[in-house]
């Protein structure tokens, strides 16, 4: 039976009844924000290509986590940039480094906070890349051990979760054996897991001064035209012992976020990227789109793909919207 038995716009009236049979909920408690740790104090620089967005040195990070945790975001990711790059990117974990000291310090300020760690060597190396070079290639053992070091300095400081993104091969099971031989057993690996070399990380690398100085990351991260391969990344990182799982972009890959929450039983992470957000602002500012709209579209389209966590640099605005609709 069809027409005019079915109507779907029966449901579709009022607001009260759209809200009723609404089938994806934005809520902030899936929302992390993500901040740019840098060196010294008093320091804050907003990042040209995206408005808002800010390298703070540590006592201003803490500043900002009061504002996050104020409006009911439920955890940060913090970046870091060093003092002093070099060859093996040393101070990726400096137990003094800019991310580790902002660590100690949003959890002395006893924020309700989760502190997320991004675990990766290219804002610490001289030449960029994610891992060590030798001949002009990026070693992937040799990297693994390094970036297990740098997540043991995080938990050491204090950090809830580390998040790997460097794409090595390895490296979760690296980080999960190196965190429990040191009595962290209890710290979470969220692992990018399904990271795609992608042309959206643009304004992040100004924000992480990370850009690669020759070469691109097409050797580690994978290809766009690829899905099938990111189950079998997810898979992988799984069997090694991630506990969260990150499909990044988000947008442009909402298709691989579906395939890997249909196949996999875990949370899904999503990580809407500097250049989903700085093209955003740029209309925005323009006065060619309604961002608050746009910004909501966005999150909802992520969350109705299938995950159910949302890395945004919109993650203060959205719960602020959330809190007034
Ligand atoms: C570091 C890293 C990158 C992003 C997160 N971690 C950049 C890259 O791989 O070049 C991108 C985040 C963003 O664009 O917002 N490996």
């Amino acid at each position: 039976m069809t027409f005019p038995v079915h109507r779907p716009r029966r449901l579709r009236r009022t607001e009260a009844l759209r809200g009723l049979v609404r089938e994806t909920r934005l809520a902030t408690n899936g929302l992390v924000y993500p901040m740019f740790a840098c060196p010294g104090n008093k320091v804050r620089t907003e990042v040209s290509s995206m408005p808002g967005v800010f390298q703070q040195s540590p006592d201003q990070i803490v500043e900002e986590c009061r504002e996050v945790a104020g409006v009911g975001v439920p955890a940060v990711i913090l970046f870091g940039l060093p003092e002093k790059k070099d060859e093996t990117g040393t101070e990726a974990a400096s137990p003094t480094g800019a991310v580790q000291r902002s660590i100690e310090a949003i959890r002395k300020a006893k924020l309700d906070l989760l502190v997320i760690t991004d675990v990766c060597l290219c804002e610490y190396t001289s030449h960029g890349h994610c891992g060590v070079i030798e001949d002009g290639e990026v070693l992937n053992d040799p990297s693994i051990a390094l970036l297990a070091d740098a997540a043991l300095s995080h938990a050491r400081a204090g950090a809830d979760i580390v998040a790997p993104s460097d794409m090595m091969d390895g490296r979760v099971a690296a980080i999960r054996r190196k965190l429990d031989e040191n009595k962290f057993s209890d710290v979470a690996i969220l692992s990018y897991a399904a990271k795609y070399c992608s042309a959206f990380y643009g304004p992040f690398r100004e924000a992480a001064q990370s850009t690669p100085q020759f070469g691109d990351r097409r050797s580690y991260q994978m290809d766009p035209a690829n899905a099938r391969e990111a189950l079998r990344e997810v898979a992988l990182d799984l069997e090694e012992g991630a506990d969260i799982i990150m499909v990044k972009p988000a947008l442009p890959y909402l298709d691989v976020i579906a395939r890997v929450r249909e196949r996999f039983d875990v949370p899904v992470a999503a990580y809407n990227v500097s250049a989903e957000f700085s093209m955003v602002k740029a209309a925005a500012r323009n006065g060619w789109i309604d961002e608050q709209r746009i910004v909501l579209e966005i999150m909802t389209s992520i969350q109705r793909a299938g995950a159910s966590i949302i890395l945004t640099y919109h993650a203060k605005d959205v719960a602020r919207w959330l809190k007034s609709c």
